[in-house]
């Protein structure tokens, strides 16, 4: 018995770090399972009723109103709006920045849209991506209630890849000055990689991050820590991150 307890001891870190590993992917595993659950039974009526309690309360044609009536809806239902506090954040970012063309990937029922919006200069523009065609349109209703007018914002309803590549045609000669993620962090690395083959990003460009502790985005973390030369991580708060982009101008050639 004392033999087999010396035997077994040098294995003692490898059993540890093993179950830990095991531990930790379980527990990823189930609040993933946990989330997809509580998205398939909230996800269409989450939409429906904070589109119907947006429009139905607040002043139409005031962007201060309709953000403040997000707000107050999100303390007593559930809602995916990134809300007051990194709304602040964002505003800080687009007020110092000033972007000119603004891509958000992620528009849900239009809280971010509305907030960018109200920040940008009249010659500004944003281009919107939502997925889901029920929410693209609820949010574009909540988008025109604030007082915002095409072509001051499009509303672009397909997947982020399938955005990325119309983009061309939608820019023409711009390019954009901010991307905001909010969509499937999965998505983000391949969308930051897509925005750049496609030398969409200006060379100012700012990248703002929403959910940085899921997996994905922490991929598209790793691949910018490893580029210092490329990128710069700006100003965090809670998990939004933006990320300064410093892209070669054509001339300068690819990016890697
Ligand atoms: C967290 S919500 C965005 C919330 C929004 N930023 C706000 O503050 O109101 C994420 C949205 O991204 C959309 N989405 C998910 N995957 C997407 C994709 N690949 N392309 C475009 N939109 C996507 C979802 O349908 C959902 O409406």
């Amino acid at each position: 018995m004392v033999s087999l307890l010396l035997i077994s001891l040098p294995l003692l870190p490898v059993v540890v770090m093993a179950t830990t590993l095991c531990h930790s992917r379980l527990l990823a595993l189930c609040r993933r399972v946990c989330e997809r659950v509580l998205r398939f039974f909230h996800g269409e009526v989450c939409v429906k009723s904070t589109h119907a309690y947006v429009f139905s309360e607040c002043t139409h044609g005031q962007a201060a109103s309709v953000l403040a009536t997000f707000d107050l809806y999100a303390r007593t239902h559930a809602s995916v709006s990134i809300g007051p506090e990194k709304g602040e954040f964002v505003d800080e970012v687009v007020k110092r920045e000033a972007p000119l063309r603004v891509l958000e990937l992620g528009m849900h029922c239009g809280y971010t849209s509305v907030r960018i919006l109200r920040l940008l200069p009249t010659s500004g523009k944003l281009l919107t991506v939502e997925l889901d065609p029920l929410t693209a349109e609820k949010g574009e209703e909540i988008i025109l209630v604030a007082g915002f007018k095409n072509p001051q914002f499009q509303v672009l309803t397909c997947s982020s890849a399938e955005a990325i590549s119309s983009l061309p045609s939608q820019l023409g000669e711009s390019c954009l000055d901010l991307v905001v993620m909010d969509h499937d962090p999965e998505q983000y690395l391949p969308d930051l990689l897509a925005l750049q083959r496609g030398k969409l990003l200006s060379a100012r460009c700012v990248l703002l991050l929403n959910g940085t502790l899921e997996p994905g985005a922490q991929a598209l973390l790793e691949h910018v820590t490893a580029r210092p030369q490329q990128y710069d991580i700006g100003h965090q708060f809670k998990d939004m991150v933006e990320i300064h982009c410093h892209m070669p101008t054509h001339s300068q050639g690819e990016v890697s």
